[in-house]
């Protein structure tokens, strides 16, 4: 969003003049204040199915903030159902139609941009800046797989052929997509996935996470509005259980998950076990992400990167960095300056436009860090320990320090970092350790030593790698987002070849 958005200061609706960011946070409250409750459900051909409603609460406070209907098996079968029945027609709708519609909905995302970053806040606790570039994010996506269906979807490619023959090679969509998506971007990543689907020509039933489908439900509206048919588009609520059976049905013709490792292993067994055609699994999952400091390094940006890509999204992004590393000439100082600059960042309700770090997504993932930080309290040495506010889901930043990189064995997903010193001349070491977790999702860099990145890349497969900056928060088409091993399967979202994976080829030859 320009920067500029929001003008310079004015008044809001009670008179008192404000700075822009006060005055988008005035705006946001404003609307969570007159919003009547949301209910989502399930979206099954345009309607909206019944059944009993469970109460969401929002992790800033525990307060109500609307209630979700869970989908049960037959409503599962019937997104399925009508998905395959859609696939026909929405795969013959020429690509820039599906790309106009797409462009569409993108346009009223932002003009509704203050009613989806209100409802990211008190769903998934976003703090304003993670907000405005989750919407961003979501407009992007929207906009890019759009460009990438006319670029790649339309009448195909001619390729060569003797005289008499023409040969051209066209992408059509596979059927019917299962989009799995996680809560810590249930927007973006929703859309992200949804829309990729979509553009190449499938059909989509889509499932978000247990713990946030208010924004996804508006979401899945504001794409039936754009113009994405209801055969076209399902939309199931529910946990695991009826993602399994979305997974489970036949006919499905891919997947794209976004979560954990763990997650991805068992849907790609469920598809290895099923009769019937092999189809892709295109999955995103997590990582130890791993920062490298060397001496050269300038400490004023290496302690802002590092708290960033830390703690920034309270630690739950996958890109987030778990391990940092330092060579132990500079470590005493960076160290110090990194618990500084964690030290400056303001913990509490993300609503207000001066806090950094908000609550992570519920009580469970409050209590599994709680109990990781004391345990690990016991045995590291604790650089920094932040307070938390005593009511809601707020889980302070910690910073420990590990003897040994593979004291760190999983990814611990908050805003929890772990510093481990390297001797210098020891980089291939830790080189090896990075290697030893088995992810390559995001790495960040920080040297002045020519050579140093090339090393690095060269021996680690690592999706992004990030120099002398920090590690997370990707740009569709600028910097395409995904990882290898434990990390996904590729292709890589918000990048040139993603679509390619959603997609069937065909080859028409003709004898003319
Ligand atoms: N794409 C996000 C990032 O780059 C992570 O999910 O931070």
């Amino acid at each position: 969003l320009p920067p500029d958005l929001y003008g310079p200061a004015r008044k809001n609706s009670r008179g008192v003049e404000l700075g822009c960011r006060d005055m988008l946070a005035s705006t946001l409250k404003d609307i969570a204040a007159g919003r009547r409750e949301v209910t989502a459900a399930s979206i099954v051909d345009g309607a909206v199915r019944t059944g009993t409603a469970r109460t969401m609460a929002s992790p800033i406070d525990g307060g109500v903030i609307g209630k979700v209907i869970e989908a049960d098996a037959a409503t599962a079968d019937a997104a399925i159902a009508t998905a395959r029945k859609g696939f026909a027609a929405w795969d013959q709708t020429p690509a820039t139609q599906r790309a106009a519609i797409l462009e569409k909905a993108a346009d009223l995302l932002e003009a509704r941009m203050e009613s989806f970053l209100a409802l990211l806040q008190d769903e998934a606790g976003k703090t304003m800046d993670d907000g405005i570039s989750e919407v961003r994010e979501a407009v992007d996506f929207l906009r890019y797989y759009a460009g990438e269906a006319r670029r790649l979807c339309g009448a195909g490619e001619t390729l060569p052929g003797p005289t008499g023959e023409s040969n051209v090679l066209r992408l059509r969509g596979r059927g019917v997509f299962v989009a799995i998506s996680p809560w810590n971007f249930p927007l973006a990543i929703f859309l992200g996935q949804v829309s990729a689907a979509l553009a190449a020509g499938n059909t989509v039933v889509a499932k978000p996470a247990e713990q946030t489908p208010l924004v996804a439900f508006e979401a899945v509206k504001l794409l039936h509005e754009a113009g994405i048919p209801g055969s076209v588009l399902q939309f199931v609520t529910g946990d695991g259980a009826i993602g399994a059976r979305l997974v489970e049905a036949p006919k499905v013709a891919g997947v794209v998950f976004t979560g954990s490792t763990e997650v991805a292993r068992i849907i790609n067994r469920t598809l290895a076990g099923k009769d019937g055609p092999i189809v892709p699994l295109i999955a995103e999952t997590g990582g130890i992400n791993a920062m490298i400091v060397d001496a050269t390094a300038l400490p004023e940006q290496v302690s802002d990167d590092v708290v960033t890509s830390a703690f920034r999204s309270a630690g739950q992004r996958c890109s987030a960095l778990r391990l940092l590393f330092v060579q132990e000439d500079v470590a005493d100082k960076m160290i110090e300056m990194i618990v500084g600059a964690a030290d400056a960042l303001r913990l509490g309700d993300p609503r207000d436009a001066s806090v950094h770090v908000g609550p992570v997504i519920d009580a469970e993932a409050k209590g599994k860090l709680d109990a990781y930080t004391k345990k690990l309290s016991a045995s590291a040495r604790v650089h920094y320990a932040g307070a938390a506010p005593a009511t809601g889901t707020y889980v302070a930043p910690h910073v420990f320090e590990l003897n040994r990189a593979e004291d760190l064995q999983e990814e611990v997903f908050g805003p929890v970092l772990h510093v481990v010193r390297f001797k210098a001349g020891g980089i291939d070491g830790v080189l090896d350790a990075i290697d030893g977790t088995g992810y390559g999702l995001t790495l960040g860099v920080h040297t002045r030593i020519d050579g140093l990145v090339e090393k690095v890349t060269e021996r680690l497969s690592v999706g992004n790698v990030y120099v002398n900056r920090n590690i997370i928060g990707a740009v569709v088409g600028v910097q395409p987002f995904g990882g290898h091993g434990l990390s996904g399967t590729g292709p890589k979202a918000g990048g040139p070849h993603y679509l390619l994976r959603f997609a069937s080829e065909q080859t028409v030859t003709i004898n003319t």
